[in-house]
């Protein structure tokens, strides 16, 4: 069993769970006050557990969509975003929540959210379930926070190794010996 693999957990699947009310009346309470209506956006693939926990608690109209992005370091500069997979809706002229499943360095989101604004959107919020405040090298802070985590590299509730543990219902840290 691949919870075999998990050395501890650090966020409950209940945890979750109830954190999701609290997030989703949050954003709910910020969009009505705007009355407008928000096309939110997973990033794939980590996004997808949370993302669906998170829009089953709105009540308030949005419509749905996904993307793939990949951000990359090293020779290429700042701005760059490879998109594997583009959103269906348009983001021109609409306010886009993003759904990311962790902010670590905090690369992927500032060019993603940079992408959004060059694409016409009028407003970029992010919800992320976890943020790992350590590893920050870009300056971009989510919206709205799941659960601050310590830097340890974590897996499960869409998050994985090698592609691996993202059907976990909860946040865990994996064994050493998985690693080497
Ligand atoms: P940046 O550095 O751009 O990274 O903020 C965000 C992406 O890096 C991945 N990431 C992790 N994935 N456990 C994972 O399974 C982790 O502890 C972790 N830290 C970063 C993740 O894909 C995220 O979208
Ligand atoms: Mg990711």
């Amino acid at each position: 069993m691949v919870q075999d693999d998990i050395l501890k957990v650090l966020v409950t699947e209940e945890e979750i769970e109830q954190r999701c009310v609290e997030l989703a009346e949050q954003i709910e309470a910020d969009y009505q006050k705007e009355g407008t209506v928000p096309v939110v956006v997973g990033l794939l693939k980590g996004s997808v557990p949370f993302m669906a926990e998170l829009i089953k608690r709105f009540k308030f109209p949005c419509e749905i969509d996904f993307m793939k992005v990949s951000s990359y370091d090293g020779t290429e500069s700042i701005g760059d975003v490879r998109i594997d997979l583009d959103m269906q809706i348009s983001a021109k002229e609409r306010p886009i929540l993003l759904v990311e499943d962790i902010v670590d360095t905090g690369r992927t989101l500032v060019e993603v959210k940079k992408m959004f604004k060059n694409k016409g959107a009028t407003d970029v919020k992010i919800v992320s379930l976890l943020d790992k405040p350590d590893r920050r090298e870009f300056e971009i802070e989510a919206d709205y926070v799941g659960f601050t985590v310590p830097n340890e590299f974590v897996v499960g509730y869409g998050l994985d190794y090698n592609q691996k543990y993202r059907n976990l219902p909860f946040i865990g840290v994996l064994k050493p010996e998985i690693y080497e």
